[in-house]
C-alpha cells in the first residue's frame, strides 16, 4: 500500500509518500519520499510560531511539496491527514488539501494524531523494527510530554503527562532566557554538550520537578522558573554550566519517570519519539540506565531526520488506521487542537 502523508499541525509543512506492507503483525515501511518545508526563519524573530503565519505559509507550501513528490504524485493509495492535535488554524490548511486531493481520482483519507505519527516514525529507519506489545511510548515534543501504554496499534493509553509544560517547551524557554536562537532546544544542548565532566554545571543545583511523586506526571515550568532565578540572582554564571544543569535536570526526570512506568507495566518494547529525542544526552542517559537494570526489551529511537515533525510519520501511522478499515468521510473531517491519544 502507498500512503501519501500531510501534516501542517505547527511550523513545518510535511508531504510524504511512503510504501508499507506486511500488515499489523509485522509491518515494514518504505519512505518513497518526505519533503518539509520549515519554517523556522519566519517564526524566529518573534521566538516562537505565530499560528497566523503557520496557517499561510502551509497553505503555499502545500501545493509546492505536492509537485515536489514528481512522478509519484498519482500513485498512493490512501491519504493520511494530521487532524489534531496542534494549531487548529494549521491543521485546517492540511484538511483542506487532504479533502480536495481525496476527489479526483477518489481516494480514501484517514485521519491521524499527530503523536500516533511520533510514534510510528521509530519505523521510519528501513530496519527490521519489532515492536512488541505492551509497548511503552516515551513521547517528548514542543507540546506533549507524555507515557503512552501501547497494548496494539491504535490502542493507546496515556499513562503519564505534563501538567504545565512540554518538556521542548520549556528547553525552549530557557533557550530564551539564555539568549540562544530560535528553536532553542538544539542550540541549548549543543551548548550544554560543550562542558564535558561534571565540575562546572554541579555547583548550579536545579530542582527536578516530580521526581519522587509516586505517579507519572511531569511538571517543568518550574524547572524554567528556577532557571530565570538563578540568572537574575547571577549574572554573570557561566550559561553553558547552567544549561547543562538545566538538561541534566529534564533528562533525569525523563529517565526515571521512564523506568517507573517500566517497572510498573512491564513492556516488552520501549519507544522515545518526538522532537526532543534528538536529544543525544537524553538517548545516551536513558540507555545507560536500562543497560544498568537489564530490562528484556528493546529500546527503539526514530532516525534522527525523522524525529522532528514530518509527514513521512503521519503516512506510516497512516497505515494501520487503513488496515484496519478505519476511514474517515472527507467532508466530516475536522481539525481537533487538543486531541488526545486514546
Ligand atoms: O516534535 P517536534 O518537532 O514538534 C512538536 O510536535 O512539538 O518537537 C519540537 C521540539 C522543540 O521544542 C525543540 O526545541 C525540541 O523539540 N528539540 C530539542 C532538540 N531538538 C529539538 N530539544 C532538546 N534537544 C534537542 N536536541
Ligand atoms: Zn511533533
Amino acid at each position: 500500500m502507498i500512503i501519501l502523508g500531510i501534516e501542517t499541525s505547527c511550523d513545518e509543512t510535511g508531504i510524504a509518500l511512503v510504501e508499507a506492507i506486511g500488515g499489523l503483525k509485522n509491518p515494514r515501511f518504505r519512505v518513497l519520499k518526505s519533503l518539509v518545508a520549515s519554517q523556522i526563519k519566519i517564526h524566529a524573530p518573534y521566538g516562537g510560531v505565530v499560528p497566523n503565519l503557520a496557517k499561510r505559509e502551509h497553505a503555499q507550501n502545500l501545493p509546492i511539496l505536492f509537485k515536489g513528490l514528481g512522478n509519484g504524485v498519482s500513485k498512493f493509495d490512501v491519504i493520511a491527514v494530521t487532524v489534531g492535535p496542534g494549531l487548529e488554524p494549521c491543521l485546517w490548511e492540511g484538511i483542506n488539501f487532504a479533502q480536495s486531493l481525496a476527489k479526483e481520482p477518489k481516494k480514501p483519507i484517514v485521519a491521524v494524531n499527530h503523536m500516533e505519527g511520533h510514534i510510528v516514525s521509530v519505523f521510519l529507519s528501513g530496519k527490521n523494527i519489532d515492536v512488541q506489545f505492551p509497548a511503552l511510548a516515551l513521547l517528548v515534543s514542543g507540546g506533549h510530554t507524555e507515557l503512552v501504554l501501547i497494548k496494539g496499534w491504535l490502542n493507546y493509553k496515556i499513562i503519564g503527562e505534563t501538567l504545565d509544560d512540554a518538556v521542548g517547551e520549556a528547553f525552549d524557554k530557557v533557550a530564551r532566557l539564555l539568549g540562544l536562537p530560535y528553536p532553542g532546544g538544539p542550540s541549548l544542548s549543543k551548548l550544554a554538550d560543550t562542558l564535558t565532566g561534571h565540575a562546572m554545571s554541579s555547583q548550579i543545583k536545579l530542582p527536578r520537578p516530580m521526581l519522587n511523586s509516586k505517579d507519572l506526571n511531569f511538571s517543568f515550568s518550574g524547572l524554567k522558573t528556577a532557571v530565570l532565578y538563578v540568572l537574575r540572582d547571577n549574572p554573570k554564571i557561566n550559561k553553558a554550566a547552567l544549561a547543562k544543569e538545566f538538561q541534566n535536570a529534564a533528562v533525569e526526570v525523563l529517565v526515571s519517570k521512564t523506568l517507573k512506568a517500566i517497572e510498573k507495566f512491564k513492556p516488552k518494547t520501549l519507544i522515545v519519539a518526538g522532537g526532543v529525542a534528538a536529544n543525544k544526552y537524553l538517548r545516551k542517559e536513558l540507555i545507560k540506565t536500562l543497560n544498568a537494570r537489564r530490562l528484556p526489551f528493546k529500546t527503539f529511537f526514530p532516525e534522527k531526520s525523522f524525529t522532528g515533525d514530518n509527514a513521512a510519520m503521519i503516512a506510516a501511522a497512516g497505515y494501520f488506521h487503513a488496515l484496519k478499515r478505519d476511514f474517515s468521510k472527507p467532508s466530516k473531517l475536522k481539525a481537533s487542537g487538543r486531541l488526545s491519544l486514546g
